[in-house]
């Protein structure tokens, strides 16, 4: 075993009880972080879950090259965390809650409880391991995604709180600011973060809920954001999704099986630094509302004109279908040109932007309403890219955007992604060798 492996006992929460370990020990939990597909339906049966409801729900592996939830086909709910470690707080502290959330989050995604006695085959005496509102509820496409902000490494004071300074990436740096920016500090930034997606929202929210309790003492929740049908889509096979302002959104993605984009544009290559994040990528989060109430008013063709795509079938406003490639040189009957120069697909297309382009990967939200009486909704952006520069340098090119008379970035976050873990270590060891 490796310095890297957790033992069984290691991997489990410090909250579990003796009895929990116990279970770990004798049941699913064995196989650590290498659980499979099978193995999470066999056990699932095994506490309670439907055969039935499991086969018809997708179950990905927590394990692999690359962390899950980035070119994982779009499920169609999320729940984002981000958390601070707390003061006090050591670098094996930090580490253990990275064997810990691995440990939980690789149970999760197949479906199963946090631990072997789970939500009720623990002691009556004794507060269960798991929270219980996913029993009897599938894997539901369950992906947990991790990531290391930049405060993981040098706190905004420079302390260097867990040895981690000399392995920060250069470009792991709070984003600058953007024009326009209205950024709530209480949405924004985070020692870590995690993506929670699944197809039921109950999952998403349950796995969420039980890392923040995992974390208990070590980190705490610093903000989250729940976000319903997806704004994007990272696979032919699904069908491009409509945002809050009614129009497709993720048409001219980067999609799963375009493995040269990917390798381009998305995942960290070994000759990028920093060496230990070879293999993940950089997450970006915005959360940008939307003054639907305003859109609403728009015209239908101004509508059009403000994303450069028609709002029926997604088609650039130069013609063709939703996949022709949009020609901004096209003259409309009036000699003007057929997409506005500052419309949105113009203003972050790759041939305004030195080739860049990014991985999206966000959801609609509506948090209630506010005291005019208005919907508090927007987009929760998220995006996955090789550097931070990509992101940067699309959102300057935005700032001449139309759309933004109707959007205000309200929340911000960059986060190193690690790879994924490989079975039997967890997310985020390379780290610590
Ligand atoms: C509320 C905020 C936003 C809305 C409603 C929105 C909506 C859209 C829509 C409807 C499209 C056209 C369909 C497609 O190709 O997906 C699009 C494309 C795109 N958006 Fe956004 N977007 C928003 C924010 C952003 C931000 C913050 C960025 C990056 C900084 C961004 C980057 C892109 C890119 C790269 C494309 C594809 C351009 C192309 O290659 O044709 N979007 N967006």
């Amino acid at each position: 075993m490796t310095e890297d492996e957790p033992t069984r006992e290691e991997s489990a929460p410090p909250a579990l009880s003796r009895r929990g370990l116990f279970g770990l020990a004798a049941g699913v939990g064995a196989a650590g972080l290498a659980l499979g597909a099978g193995a999470g339906s066999a056990a699932g049966v095994a506490i309670g879950r439907s055969r039935a409801a499991e086969e018809a729900s997708p179950v990905y592996p927590f394990t692999g090259t690359h962390q899950a939830g980035i070119t994982t086909p779009m499920q169609d709910h999320l729940h984002f965390a981000a958390f601070d470690m707390m003061a006090g707080t050591t670098r094996e502290d930090l580490r253990s809650l990275l064997r810990d959330w691995s440990y939980a989050a690789a149970r999760m995604t197949q479906g199963l409880d946090v631990s072997a006695t789970g939500a009720v085959g623990g002691s009556p005496e004794a507060p269960p391991d798991d929270t219980g509102e996913a029993l009897g509820l599938p894997a539901s496409g369950l992906t947990v995604t991790f990531g290391f902000g930049p405060t993981l490494f040098t706190a905004d004071d420079g302390t260097d709180r867990y040895g981690l300074a000399a392995l920060r990436p250069a470009g792991l740096a709070k984003l600058p600011a953007f024009l326009g920016d209205d950024l709530d500090p209480a949405a924004s930034g985070g020692d870590l973060c995690i993506q929670a997606c699944a197809d039921d929202p109950q999952v998403a929210i349950h796995a969420i809920r039980n890392l923040s309790r995992i974390a208990f003492g070590r980190a705490r929740l610093r903000w989250s954001q729940l976000g319903f049908g997806k704004t994007s889509k990272t696979s032919a096979a699904q069908a491009t999704p409509r945002n809050l302002f009614g129009f497709k959104d993720g048409t001219a993605n980067i999609l799963s099986d375009d493995t040269q984009a990917l390798a381009d544009h998305v995942w960290v290559a070994s000759a990028d630094e920093p060496a230990w994040l070879a293999g993940g990528s950089y997450l970006v989060a915005r959360k940008v509302a939307m003054l639907i109430e305003t859109w609403d008013r728009v015209r239908l063709s101004e509508q059009q004109r403000i994303i450069g795509r028609d709002k029926s079938e997604g088609a650039p406003l130069s013609g063709g279908s939703e996949t022709t490639a949009p020609d901004f040189d096209k003259k409309d009957a009036a000699g003007g040109l057929a997409i506005d120069a500052r419309s949105h697909v113009h203003r972050a297309h790759p041939d305004v932007n030195d080739g860049i382009r990014i991985l999206r990967r966000g959801y609609n939200y509506v948090d209630g309403n506010t005291d005019l009486g208005r919907l508090d909704a927007g987009l929760f952006f998220l995006s996955y890219q090789r550097s931070p520069v990509q992101f940067v340098t699309l959102q300057r090119a935005l700032s001449t955007d139309l759309m933004n008379e109707y959007v205000r970035h309200i929340g911000s976050g960059v986060w190193a992604i690690p790879r994924g873990a490989k079975a039997g270590s967890y997310v985020g060891a390379e780290l610590f060798t």
